[in-house]
């Protein structure tokens, strides 16, 4: 029986239940190209492509087009505090639907303006959530499909386990995509057993050979086992999964009591998550390209979620694409009659 043919597959029109998900700042073009060639489908972080990268975002969508005609996807980050900044994802958005994006994933606040803009050209919207509170709010804004960010996630995790969340996400008459700690084709089988239309992995795809991110960065989600994994506040305010490094270890998890507080005011707590949003864009996309962040002088974070217990190897993404559609394919080393 394969496990391959899903929901997902259906309406992205793609092979692989497979998502590269979006990751400020490790996803570029060529990695996105590379996903969606293998017949996954890989998510463009704007911020990522343009900040991080240097594309204009309209050339590097080219770009990607010009390496592998096949779907991709865009991640919405709705963050409502700065009008500017919205603004500026309503042009993304429209950019992508003009370059032929049909995938959009949003994070955080009210979805419903992405479904609006992108329905009507036969747009697909999936929202990220980590409880089913969240998930019922995507669903009042339209969206197609949920990804269910789990405890074991790089980036923000959520705060259940892959299976208590799927049974929260029950009955709500969308698919819903498992994201969080999937490193080895045997976690992606299980994922899909457990009745996941598909799976987001973000980790698992920086440890390869078309991410821009440093080698150092590379090899260290290699040697890290999932005890290496912690949760800190220092770097957005909310707990992001990164590795322990010296620094670290040093400096803690907990953000400061002045930061604290002013997270707490009603007046501060957006002028509070401004600065942690500037300052964490500058310092990942640092930590991200410089490498170094094990050397004991070093301040810099690497994001990673605790998928890294089962990576052992930087290899090319369609390789990964490839083994995992083997292992969930009928006669693949997961089958069952
Ligand atoms: C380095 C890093 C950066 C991420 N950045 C984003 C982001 O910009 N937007 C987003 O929606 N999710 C982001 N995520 C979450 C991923 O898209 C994905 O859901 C998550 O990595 C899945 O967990 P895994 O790392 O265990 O595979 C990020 C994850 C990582 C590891």
């Amino acid at each position: 029986m394969t496990l391959l043919k899903t929901a997902l597959t259906a309406q992205l029109n793609i092979e692989v239940p497979l998502i590269c998900g979006a990751m400020y700042p490790c996803t570029n073009p060529e990695l996105v190209a590379a996903v969606s060639a293998a017949g996954g489908i890989g998510v463009v972080q704007p911020l990522s492509m343009i900040y991080v990268y240097g594309h204009d975002l309209r050339e590097g969508l080219r770009l990607i087009r010009r390496i592998a005609d096949k779907p991709i996807g865009m991640n919405v980050l709705i963050e409502r505090s700065s009008a500017r900044y919205l603004e500026r994802m309503r042009q993304y958005v429209d950019i992508a639907v003009e370059e032929g994006v049909r995938f959009f994933v949003t994070s955080l606040g009210n979805p419903r303006w992405v479904v609006d803009r992108v329905a009507p050209e036969g747009g697909i919207v999936y929202h990220d959530v980590t409880e089913r509170k969240w998930a019922e709010k995507g669903l009042a804004g339209g969206v197609h499909g949920l990804i269910a960010v789990n405890d074991r996630a790089g980036g923000h995790a959520g705060p259940y386990s892959a299976e208590r969340l799927f049974e929260q996400l029950q009955g709500l008459g969308v698919p819903v995509v498992c994201a969080g700690g999937i490193g080895n084709a045997d976690d992606f089988v299980r994922a899909l057993r457990i009745g996941y239309a598909g799976a987001q992995l973000g980790t698992r795809f920086i440890a390869t050979d078309e991410c821009g991110a440093h080698p150092d960065y590379k090899q260290a989600i290699v040697a890290a086992t999932e005890d290496d994994i912690v949760l800190t506040e220092r770097v957005t305010g909310v707990p992001l999964a990164v590795i322990r490094t010296p620094y670290v270890e040093r400096i803690g998890t907990k953000a400061g009591p002045v930061a604290r507080w002013l997270l707490r005011g009603r007046k501060t707590k957006h002028w509070m998550r401004m600065f942690y949003a500037l300052r964490s864009a500058w310092q990942l996309k640092r930590a991200s390209l410089a490498g170094g962040a094990r050397e004991p002088t070093s301040k810099d974070y690497w994001q990673a979620g605790k998928s890294v217990e089962g990576i052992d190897k930087i290899e090319p993404a369609g390789a990964i694409v490839r083994r995992f559609a083997a292992a969930a394919s009928p006669g693949g080393a997961f089958d069952l009659p």
